[in-house]
């Protein structure tokens, strides 16, 4: 899911049209996000990300900004001197970290890449800048970027192929797709979705959702979307005069599920503080304990429970402190009860070897093709994603205009054992669900303030 700068200037220069597929897996994100906010949600972030204009829906219940546009922002950016710094916030990868073979997250040599500077960090972070951002803290424009941010990243996050680091997330692993030379990365990114988009029945293509229409805008995507809410999230269809002509009943399930965290509650705390070996670290801990709790309050949560949430205000300068205080594991500074991206990524990282997303059979013609140049290195600076390769991303919909030229060496994937069984289980269509779900509970949380992630379900 990117389409960088220069990328996107080379695949306009090829292919006019193209870009609209790289960026398509994030709009689709945020528009599924955005049906499920609450609707005093919706106008606070346009004002943010259009400050001065319109907050109100139009009289055809048309909403005053959309999310899609700016769901791809983070990637045309990346490659900005500006924004640089930012290229290694869209993805995470564990060292030790070998899809198809073994899949850790992060195992015992921790994870790749600087400290903090990855996409579950980042996540946590861009949502505390909105916090301050809402409690005066922090200016508008930093604000939008975080926003334009926060959308982008819950839907790389739910991007397997963004939580390894092996060979840069798949963009060096080639295989090939319907006879096209690309890469696993691309596959993921770009194929998978562009061949759903092309098979969608034709009979989604009319308005058929009612209120939730209004957040549609006539984009290539717009079938998919609607597909996603009638026969995933199991929205009933009316007919004109309001009759129920088809029941509610989802391939998705329970959605609310998602936005599960694991509860941190007491007993887990002291097993964990039993674990802690050295005295330094537990008097450092007790530390940290204290500054984040001081801006904690009890909510409870639409279920009966008792569930703790930090205060945006104190939370952001309690983080830091924390971060500097704590010597425990990265992934517990990430999480805490009501957003846990860490908690999300692991079972979305384990479908890398349960699915399995990384082929097994990839190695075995990595090891028999007499030029195999696979390479292994996630280590510190080397550790870079995405590279702008024309094989892939956003050359999906150019390569399916041409004859495929015939790559025997390489791995085929659009099999029906492979992208037969993907578009089988709805892997793509779920993926890309649960990020939109979890980032409207993401958004209506700090709107709405505390105990208030829950999504709107229609
Ligand atoms: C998140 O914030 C922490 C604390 O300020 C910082 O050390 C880290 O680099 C930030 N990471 C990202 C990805 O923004
Ligand atoms: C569209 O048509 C397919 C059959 O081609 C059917 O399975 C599906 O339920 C239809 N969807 C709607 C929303 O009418």
């Amino acid at each position: 899911m990117r389409a960088t700068l220069v990328c996107a200037a080379l695949a306009l220069a090829s292919a006019p049209g193209a870009l609209a597929w790289g960026a398509a897996g994030h709009e689709i994100v945020a528009t599924i996000a955005q049906m499920h906010l609450h609707p005093d949600v919706l106008p606070v972030l346009c004002d943010i990300l259009h400050p001065g204009s319109s907050k109100e829906a139009d009289s055809n219940g048309y909403p005053p900004c959309h999310l899609a546009p700016i769901a791809a922002w983070a990637d045309r950016v990346r490659m900005t001197p500006a924004y640089r710094h930012t290229a290694s916030w869209h993805y995470v990868g564990a060292k030790d970290d070998m899809p198809g073979e073994s899949c850790v997250f992060p195992g015992e040599r921790g994870w790749a890449g600087r400290r903090d500077s990855n996409v579950l960090a980042a996540l946590g972070n861009q949502t505390y800048a909105v916090a301050g951002f809402l409690d005066g803290e922090v200016g508008l424009a930093e604000a939008a970027d975080a926003l334009k941010f926060l959308v982008h990243f819950a839907g790389d996050m739910h991007m397997p192929l963004h939580l390894t680091g092996r060979e840069r997330g798949g963009n060096g692993a080639k295989v090939t797709f319907d006879g096209r030379m690309t890469n696993l990365h691309s596959v993921w990114d770009s194929f998978l979705l562009a061949q759903a988009l092309r098979s969608i029945p034709a009979n989604y293509s009319r308005p058929m959702l009612g209120d939730l229409e209004v957040h549609l805008r006539g984009a290539i995507y717009d079938g998919y979307v609607r597909r996603l809410m009638i026969d995933g999230f199991g929205l009933s269809l009316r007919d004109k005069d309001g009759v129920q002509v088809r029941s509610g009943e989802g391939r998705f399930g329970a959605v609310e599920e998602w936005l599960a965290c694991p509860s941190e509650d007491e007993d887990d705390e002291d097993e964990f503080a039993e674990q802690e070996s050295s005295v330094m670290q537990t008097v450092l801990r007790s530390v940290g304990r204290v500054l984040s709790l001081e801006g904690r309050s009890e909510v409870v949560t639409r279920n009966g429970g008792v569930r703790r949430r930090r205060h945006n205000r104190h939370t952001k300068r309690a983080r830091g402190l924390w971060s500097w205080l704590w010597a425990g594991k990265d992934e517990e500074r990430w999480d805490d009860d009501v957003l846990c991206p860490y908690a999300w990524a692991r079972a979305i990282h384990e479908l890398n070897c349960e699915f399995p997303i990384w082929p097994a059979e990839l190695d075995k013609v990595a090891a028999a093709g007499a030029h195999s140049s696979r390479s292994v290195d996630v280590e510190g600076s080397s550790f870079e994603h995405h590279d702008c390769d024309m094989d892939g991303g956003d050359a999906a919909m150019e390569a399916a205009g041409r004859p495929p030229r015939p790559h025997p060496e390489l791995l085929e994937l659009d099999t029906p054992e492979y992208a037969g069984r993907v578009r089988e289980g709805w892997v793509v269509e779920r993926l890309l669900a649960m990020a939109g779900i979890r980032l409207a509970g993401i958004l209506n949380g700090l709107v709405l303030g505390e105990g208030e992630n829950d999504v709107r379900i229609h």
